[in-house]
Order: C-alpha cells, then sequence, then structure tokens
C-alpha cells in the first residue's frame, strides 16, 4: 500500500524523503513524488510512474529540487491506473497546497463533483486529490489566526469532510516551518524526533536509521510538525500527550546483511526469530507463562471460554488454521477459522463467552481490523497475536500476545509466519495448563521441544541450495499443487501461496484428502505436486493420495522425515526434515518449501522482495 514520509531541519529533504521512501518500497508501489518548499518559499515536486529509480534520475536529469522541508510518496493505485499524473503530491489549483494521502477517500466522487462546479481543475484521476483543493477552499475562507493556524483550521474542516480510512501529509509554501498530517484508520503514521529534525512516515523502518523514538500517531488525530518537535492533537484541536516510544529493533535488522534478498535473510533468521519469541516465555519447569502479558483477559474468563474463533488473511490465516489444530488438540475446546475478509459479510454468531484471537504481523489489515471490531461489538474477547507494538489491532484487542519477529521487509511472510505458528504454541499450551485439559508432563514436553525447533531449523537451512536443484526442475511449471493433511494442511496453504506470489506460478494448496474430490483432474506429466508425509496419524494416507498422484505422471517431491525408505521409493526429490512432535511438524515442514518458493523466483528473475501487484500491509479493503 502507499507510503508516506515527510521530514524538515536543517539538511536537504530529498535524499533523506528517497531514503525513507526506499525502506518503504517493500510495501508495494507503482509509482512515487517528492514536493519540498525551497529556499525562496516556492512549492515544486517531481513525480514518476514505476519504481524509485525513475523518480531519482528526474531528479537527477533536469527536474532537480531541494529544500528543508518536504513530503514523499510511494504510491499502490487504487483510484486511476499508475502514472506521472495520478503519483502524489497532489496540488491545488494554485498550486499552494502539497498533499501526500495513504487509504481510500469514500466519498471522493461526491466531493469532486461539488469542487469541480466550484471552479476547481483536477489534474488526476485520483480520490487523493480532492483533499488538496477541499484544503485550498477551506484555507480560503479561513482569515483568523497566523499562517500555520489558518492551515491546522483548513485541514480540520477538510477532514471533517472526508470519509474512509487514510493517513495524509500536507505542506503549504505559504508556511515553510511546518507540516501537518492526520490519520484516521487503518493507515499508520509515525514520527521521530531528533537534534532539530523530524522524521514521519507510514512505517516504522522507514525512519530507523535516523531515529529509534518514534511517536504513534493514532486514528482520529493531527500531528503539526516543525523542526523543534510536534504538537498532537484529536480533530477539534484539543491536545493528545503521549510520549515517544523506544523502538528496540536495530536498524541493521531492516538491512540486507549480505544476502540477495531480504526474503532469503528472513528465512534464514528464522531460528533467531523462534529464540525470540519464546524468550522469557516458559519457565524453568517447563510451564508456559504469559500471565502478565495477558493480564487484562482475567484467567478466569480464560477457563470459562466457550468458543474460540480465528481470523485474519493470508499467511496469517495459515498460521492461525495450526493454532486451531493445537488448541483442540490441546484444550478440547471447539474453534473455528474465519477469513478475516470474509468476516463482516458471514454474519459471524458471536456470543459473550467467545474468543477471537485475530493474527496479523503488521496489525494493520484493514479486514482483520474490522473483524475485530465486530467481535467487540458482539461482545467477545479479543486476542491479537501480532508483531507490530503500538498497531491499530494491539489497540483495539484487549490483549496482545507479540510476536517479536523484528521488521519483515519481504513482501512474502516467512520469519513472521514460524513466530505466529510459535506463538499459538505458546498460547495453547498456556490455555491447557490453565484449563487443566492436558497432562502437564505432555505441554511440558512440548515446550521443552519448541525450545528445540532453532537447531533444527537451521540444519534444514543448510539444504538451500540442494532445494535450488529441485527448484531448477520445477521452475517452468505451470501449475504446482501443494497437498497435506491435518495440521499440515496449512503448511500446504502457505507453500502454495508462497509459491504463487513471487514466481507467479499458479499454485494450490489442497488438504490432500480432497484430491480425489476435483483437483485431482488437473494432474499430468506437467503438473508437479508438493505432499507434506512427515510422521504422525495421516502419513499413511497421505502417502496414498501421492501414489494416487504419481499414478497420473505427476512429478512427486514430498517433505518426509530422515530415512523414510518407503517415500524414498516412490518420491521425484524428497525434502528431508527431522522428526518432531506432529504438533510441532508445520514450522520444521514450511522451511524447505519456503526455500523451494524463493528459489523458483529469484531462477525466474522475479522481483522477490516486492511481487507485482501486492503490498505487504493491506490498509484496504
Ligand atoms: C503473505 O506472504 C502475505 N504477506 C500476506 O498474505 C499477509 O500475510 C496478509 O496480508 C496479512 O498481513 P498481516 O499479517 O500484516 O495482517
Amino acid at each position: 500500500m502507499c507510503g508516506i514520509v515527510g521530514y524538515i531541519g536543517q539538511r536537504d529533504s530529498v535524499p533523506i524523503i528517497l531514503d525513507a521512501l526506499a525502506r518503504l518500497e517493500y510495501r508495494g508501489y507503482d509509482s512515487s513524488g517528492v514536493a519540498v518548499i525551497d529556499a525562496d518559499g516556492e512549492l515544486l515536486g517531481s513525480k514518476a510512474e514505476g519504481k524509485l529509480a525513475n523518480l531519482t534520475a528526474r531528479l537527477r536529469d533536469g527536474q532537480h529540487i531541494s529544500g528543508k522541508i518536504g513530503v514523499g510518496h510511494t504510491r499502490w493505485a487504487t483510484h486511476g491506473r499508475p502514472s506521472d499524473a495520478n503519483a502524489h503530491p497532489h496540488m491545488d489549483c494554485s498550486r499552494r497546497m502539497a498533499v501526500v494521502h495513504n487509504g481510500i477517500i469514500e466519498n471522493y466522487a461526491v466531493l469532486r463533483d461539488r469542487l469541480l462546479e466550484q471552479g476547481h481543475t483536477f489534474a488526476s484521476e485520483t480520490d487523493s486529490e480532492v483533499i488538496a483543493h477541499l484544503l485550498e477552499s477551506h484555507f480560503a475562507g479561513s482569515t483568523a489566526g497566523t499562517i500555520t493556524e489558518r492551515i491546522e483550521a483548513a485541514l480540520r474542516a477538510t477532514l471533517r469532510e472526508l470519509v474512509g480510512a487514510y493517513a495524509l501529509g500536507v505542506i503549504c509554501a505559504d508556511d515553510s516551518e511546518h507540516l501537518f498530517f492526520a490519520r484516521n484508520g487503518a493507515s499508520p503514521l509515525v514520527a521521530g524526533h531528533e537534534n532539530g529534525e523530524v522524521f514521519v512516515a507510514s512505517d516504522t523502518p522507514a525512519i530507523l536509521q535516523y531515529t529509534r523514538k518514534q511517536l504513534i500517531v493514532h486514528e482520529g488525530e493531527m500531528l503539526v510538525v516543525s523542526a523543534n518537535g510536534w504538537k498532537l492533537t484529536d480533530y477539534d484541536g484539543n491536545p493528545v500527550h503521549r510520549q515517544a516510544t523506544t523502538i528496540s529493533w536495530d536498524p541493521g535488522s531492516a538491512e540486507k546483511g549480505g544476502f540477495k534478498h531480504f526474503m532469503l535473510k528472513e528465512i534464514f533468521e528464522q531460528p533467531t526469530v523462534i529464540n525470540e519469541t519464546l524468550a522469557g516465555r516458559i519457565d524453568e519447569l517447563g510451564d508456559v507463562r504469559l500471565e502478565q502479558e495477558l493480564d487484562s483477559i482475567s484467567e478466569d474468563l480464560l477457563r470459562s471460554i466457550s468458543k474460540i474463533s480465528i481470523t485474519g488473511c493470508g499467511t496469517a490465516f495459515n498460521a492461525g488454521m495450526v493454532g486451531m489444530y493445537l488448541l483442540r488438540s490441546l484444550v478440547h475446546v471447539p474453534v473455528e477459522m474465519e477469513l478475516a475478509s470474509e468476516f463482516r459479510y458471514g454474519d459471524p454468531v458471536i456470543d459473550h463467552g467467545a474468543l477471537t484471537i485475530a493474527m496479523s504481523q503488521s496489525g494493520e489489515t484493514a479486514d482483520t481490523i474490522e473483524a475485530v471490531r465486530i467481535a467487540k461489538g458482539a461482545g467477545a474477547t479479543v486476542l491479537g497475536i501480532c508483531n507490530r507494538l503500538g498497531s491499530h489491532l494491539t489497540r483495539v484487542a484487549d490483549a496482545t500476545l507479540f510476536t517479536r519477529g523484528g521488521p519483515e521487509i519481504g513482501v512474502a511472510a516467512t520469519k513472521t509466519y514460524v513466530s505466529q505458528v510459535t506463538a499459538m504454541i505458546l498460547f495453547s499450551l498456556y490455555l491447557a495448563r490453565l484449563r487443566g485439559t492436558a497432562p502437564l508432563e505432555r505441554l511440558r514436553e512440548i515446550a521443552k521441544n519448541t525450545a528445540l525447533l532453532p537447531a533444527a531449523i537451521d540444519v534444514l537451512l543448510n539444504e538451500s541450495e540442494s532445494i535450488r536443484a529441485v527448484a531448477k526442475s520445477m521452475r517452468k511449471a505451470h501449475s504446482v499443487l501443494f497437498m497435506g493433511r491435518y495440521v499440515n494442511v496449512p503448511t500446504a496453504l502457505e507453500g502454495a501461496l508462497k509459491l504463487k506470489e513471487i514466481s507467479y506460478i499458479h499454485a494450490e494448496g489442497y488438504p490432500a484428502g480432497e484430491m480425489k474430490h476435483g483437483p485431482i483432474a488437473l494432474l499430468d506429466s506437467s503438473v508437479p505436486v508438493v505432499g507434506i508425509a512427515t510422521d504422525g496419524r495421516v502419513r499413511e494416507k497421505i502417502i496414498s493420495n501421492l501414489m494416487e498422484c504419481k499414478a497420473r505422471e505427476a512429478p512427486i517431491i514430498v517433505v518426509a522425515n530422515y530415512g523414510d525408505t518407503e517415500v524414498a521409493s516412490f518420491a521425484d526429490h524428497i525434502f528431508w526434515v527431522p522428526k518432531v512432535d506432529e504438533m510441532l511438524s508445520p514450522i520444521l515442514n514450511i522451511i524447505p518449501l519456503q526455500l523451494l518458493a524463493y528459489h523458483i523466483a529469484d531462477l525466474e528473475g522475479k522481483d522477490v522482495d516486492q511481487p507485482r501487484n501486492l503490498a505487504k500491509t493491506v490498509t484496504v479493503e
């Protein structure tokens, strides 16, 4: 989704804005732009369709601009195709206001018609441009106070007219001392102040190299920024007092660190990430201790939960599905899954005794936030499983279990998936102990074995090159099927999601028992089948399913435990993994599938970290 950057200080804002925009590239975009107020008080801008390199080239070759105050933007097209004209910043008719916007203005058509009638002229097809013209008309009508107060008043009047979820930033040629920002809904905005400079961005990693102390702007808030700091208010102008949070992430964690792609680096970070997720949460006896972190959901309430509903989108949903099996097995409580994108339309039946678990790496996914709103409105208690401190989800959930995955820059979720599954293991063990639904020894054994997973993943990562060799044999496939059963159904779904999103090869994840009910019709010698056949209650079943695929001449690739001679007798390729408790196997089994997807995409020369059409955080419905 779109990215916003703002800067004010003593340096030229343009290189800083471009650097921060580059760090937001992972969010997904198709054009970019920058606007500054120069030393003569002129508002100057430059925009370019395509990658940031196009904008950089344009600024270098003839459109050089500079100024100590500026805003920048990466656009992910919603209203109007990707083009120079539709790129942000958008300006008003007098070219005194420049606006960058992330989100959707739902009532833009009505506003645009009115503004057109009033004589405004539009230069783009976007919903965002109405903001610049609304500001212009309200600014013309506000005459009381200083210039800064007049712009603030015009922005407040504009915000009152906008319907939708957005974050926006404004600079005005009449005031080279201030930038203006506002946020409404699931469009993150953070600001950091360091030595007479202020940096504003849509996401923490964009400005992490400049400051680790960051203020999180909440919904319904306006931020007026000067080089000396900021003023935070609600939309009515009432002051909001909130301290900046110190971000513990190492700025280096948002760098590639010698890896060819962020995705590969993040795959290799998974052992560390699991250790982080577990740190301090299992005591010396092997019992999971979450009572302090989850203290806003009382133990009595957790004991009395009658039903659990898990929601999320994409990878987060798949991780939640592993959690469903864990909770059913260890807590014996009814658990249902609902895609957050379907939640609001599915007439969900939610009662007061229910717990909704909302899974989201970013904590900003619009559908997930809406599902939480609905669940809470119906009286459910909400537990967020989230990676981002201060994100929307953490503020609307009753309690949050942080996954501690660190910044994930690759659009394809990898380390955050294993951290979400690990968090689900922890929560299931905690709830089972609290409710006494499984023998303590069994729970402690699972906890102990979970702590051994990082070492096992280290071994699997050493197989990266041999997986690349398999990738070479599959890179020209037009379709790949992934099959799993029981707790590895989500592994199949996630393996397929990884492959399709970064290689653009059609891939489907399927519960293997369903193959005969339709998908088997797709098979022939050109459609590889990847099956997960590690030890457990469904191993024999899935081997039978794979034999059925083999009989249709499909190339067979199997994730199996070391030494499985039966699988070795029929598989074309095997990704060996160590034998672990079946409940923990999804964490190991996904590793070769992540690497497979990565290597196929890389061999095919795809843009691994920023796949086409995708955004890291989906802040619109
Ligand atoms: C998967 O690789 C994607 N990045 C996507 O499916 C993602 O998991 C989904 O959009 C949910 O994001 P969230 O965890 O930030 O809510």
